[in-house]
Formats: C-alpha cells, sequence, structure tokens
C-alpha cells in the first residue's frame, strides 16, 4: 500500500498580475469567496483529505496570509467579551497547530514546478500534496479527498483532470491518456500549454497533485519550459519517461479559475447563492438584472 500523504505544498508566491492593482498589496489568496479567503477553502480541503503539514512557498508581499493563520488575541478576547461564540468558533478555522504550518520563500517567481522545488526539504522522501489556492473546487466530497482515496490504490503520481473544450486547452497542461477507466486515467505523457490545435486530448489539468518525492528530484535539473517558466508539468511527464506510474483523476464537483476575474466572479454568484443568509436576495437581484437584461434588448 503506498504510503499516506500527510504533507501539502500551497504555491502562493506567484505575481498575481491578473488582479493588479488589487494585488499590489493583498495576496491574491487573501481575496474573499463571499466571507472565507480562497486560502481557507484550500486549507478545509487539504484537512478533509488527511494533511497534517501545511507548507506554504510564498514571496515578498504575502505577509497577511502569515497573519491570517496566526491567533489575534486582541480579537479573540473582545469577542468572548461579548460572548460572540459563533464567531469565535468561525475564527478556529484559521489557527493551525503549532508547528502544523511552514513557509519558505521563493525569490524569484521562476515557475509553479520552481515553486514545489522550493520546499524540497520541507518533504523530504515521501509523496506530497499539492493545491493551488486559486482553483476553487465546490464538491460534496472534497477534491484532495477524492484523490487521497484512489491514490491509496494506484500509488504513483496522480494530477487532478478535467474536460476543457479544444479551444481552451492551450491554457492548460493536458494529458495524453494511455487507459481510459473512467474516473481514473493512466497517462502516456503531458505537456504544458501546447500550442493551438497540437493539444493530444481534451483532459486538463487542474490545481491539485499527489506526487513522488521523485518529481523533486526531476526539478533538480531545472529545465525552462512553457513560456520560460519551470514547469511542474514537464518533471511529472519525466515520472512517465522513467516508467513511474502518472495517474489523471477525474474528480467529481465544479472547478472555478479564480486566478481569472470572470472565474472569481462566477466564484463569487456561486458561492453566495450555496449560503442559506445570502440566498434569497443575492437570487433575486441577479433575477432582476437578467430581466432588465432581456427588457433592454
Ligand atoms: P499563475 O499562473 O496563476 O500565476 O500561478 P500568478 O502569478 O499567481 O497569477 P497571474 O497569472 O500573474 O495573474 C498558479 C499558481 O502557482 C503559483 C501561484 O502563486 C499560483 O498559486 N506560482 C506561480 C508560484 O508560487 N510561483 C511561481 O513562480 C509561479
Amino acid at each position: 500500500m503506498p504510503k499516506k500523504v500527510t504533507k501539502a505544498i500551497f504555491p502562493v508566491a506567484g505575481l498575481g498580475t491578473r488582479f493588479l492593482p488589487a494585488t499590489k498589496s493583498v495576496p491574491k489568496e487573501i481575496m474573499t469567496l463571499v466571507d472565507r479567503p480562497l486560502i481557507q477553502y484550500a486549507i478545509d480541503e487539504a484537512r478533509a483529505a488527511g494533511i497534517k503539514e501545511f507548507i506554504f512557498v510564498t514571496s515578498r508581499g504575502k505577509g497577511a496570509l502569515e497573519d491570517y493563520f496566526d491567533h489575534a488575541p486582541q480579537l479573540e478576547q473582545e469577542l468572548r467579551k461579548k460572548g460572540k461564540t459563533e464567531l469565535l468558533d468561525i475564527l478556529k478555522d484559521t489557527n493551525m497547530d503549532s508547528g502544523a504550518i511552514a513557509y519558505i520563500r521563493q525569490h524569484k517567481a521562476l515557475g509553479l514546478g520552481h515553486a514545489v522545488w522550493c520546499a524540497r526539504r520541507l518533504v523530504g522522501d515521501e509523496p506530497f500534496a499539492v493545491i493551488l489556492p486559486d482553483d476553487v473546487i465546490a464538491a460534496e466530497k472534497p477534491c484532495l479527498q477524492q484523490m487521497v482515496e484512489a491514490y491509496a490504490e494506484t500509488g504513483g503520481s496522480m494530477v487532478a483532470a478535467m474536460e476543457v473544450p479544444p479551444e481552451k486547452a492551450s491554457s492548460y497542461g493536458v494529458l495524453e491518456v494511455s487507459e481510459d477507466m473512467g474516473d481514473l486515467v493512466k497517462v502516456k505523457s503531458m505537456v504544458e500549454k501546447p500550442a493551438p490545435g497540437t493539444a493530444p486530448s481534451n483532459l486538463a489539468v487542474i490545481g491539485r497533485y499527489i506526487l513522488s518525492p521523485n518529481v523533486l528530484t526531476n526539478l533538480n535539473r531545472m529545465k525552462s519550459g512553457a513560456g520560460g517558466e519551470i514547469q511542474l508539468t514537464d518533471a511529472i511527464a519525466e515520472e512517465i519517461a522513467q516508467d513511474q506510474a502518472v495517474y489523471g483523476y477525474r474528480f467529481s464537483g465544479q472547478r472555478f479559475d479564480c486566478g481569472s476575474k470572470s472565474g472569481f466572479l462566477q466564484a463569487t454568484v456561486s458561492f453566495g447563492l450555496a449560503r442559506e443568509e445570502l440566498r434569497d436576495d443575492l437570487s433575486a437581484y441577479i433575477r432582476d438584472i437578467v430581466n432588465m437584461e432581456k427588457a433592454a434588448e
């Protein structure tokens, strides 16, 4: 049986240029869907999957992230004084056990592969998960948990996979499949951001991974790939070349690309509608807008 996955890397060192000027001072991962920052959704998903150690790869200007996971004694004291136990409970989700969280800096944004490599000493010689907080996945069973369960049967390395329209494939890492077993596919090769019309399939890699420590060894070679960046996809593809098994997992759930403005807004609406206390107001407002647009046509 494969070793249990207890460590997760959260690469949060990107520049977040698509959200400038906000990301000049606010880390993208602190931006909120309703009232919870993106990073909270990622942490909750990791916890549900049995992750015990949380490794953040950060960069300059991400201090708000560290504060977010710290205790806030003054605030907590105030809430306690006012008997606001519900709010105190909400805050509990943001506290991490001592020693469970580690921060490491990526000094230059050289790519996702490089960010993951920066955490190599903290990962050591065991399988690990990678979660990209800007891919938010709404699912009955959290996506990483689905993957951890599948991984317990397969071992090897595993990436979350999702069908995308062919014209969008060149924005993703794309899988070439050697065997399709339904939820699970065996990967024959993978290519990061294929040129339009050259993608080997429409099965794209989404930001959840369970990786063999050997991927970190592959990253030692620091080859730059698509966009001149050190790509995680390339280091995983090397596994296949070395006869190691790599799987794609078609997760169930709805994925929002919160790294893009449109995806972030869609997620905001969807997560808002999922909240009982907001649903009626929000859906009435959406209906009004749609009706106004129709009337204007
Ligand atoms: P993105 O490709 O979305 O880049 O990174 P970005 O910098 O965050 O955003 P844009 O494109 O400029 O708007 C995907 C994930 O990989 C991390 C990011 O923080 C994000 O979680 N990343 C990317 C790093 O940690 N380091 C890098 O060098 C590149």
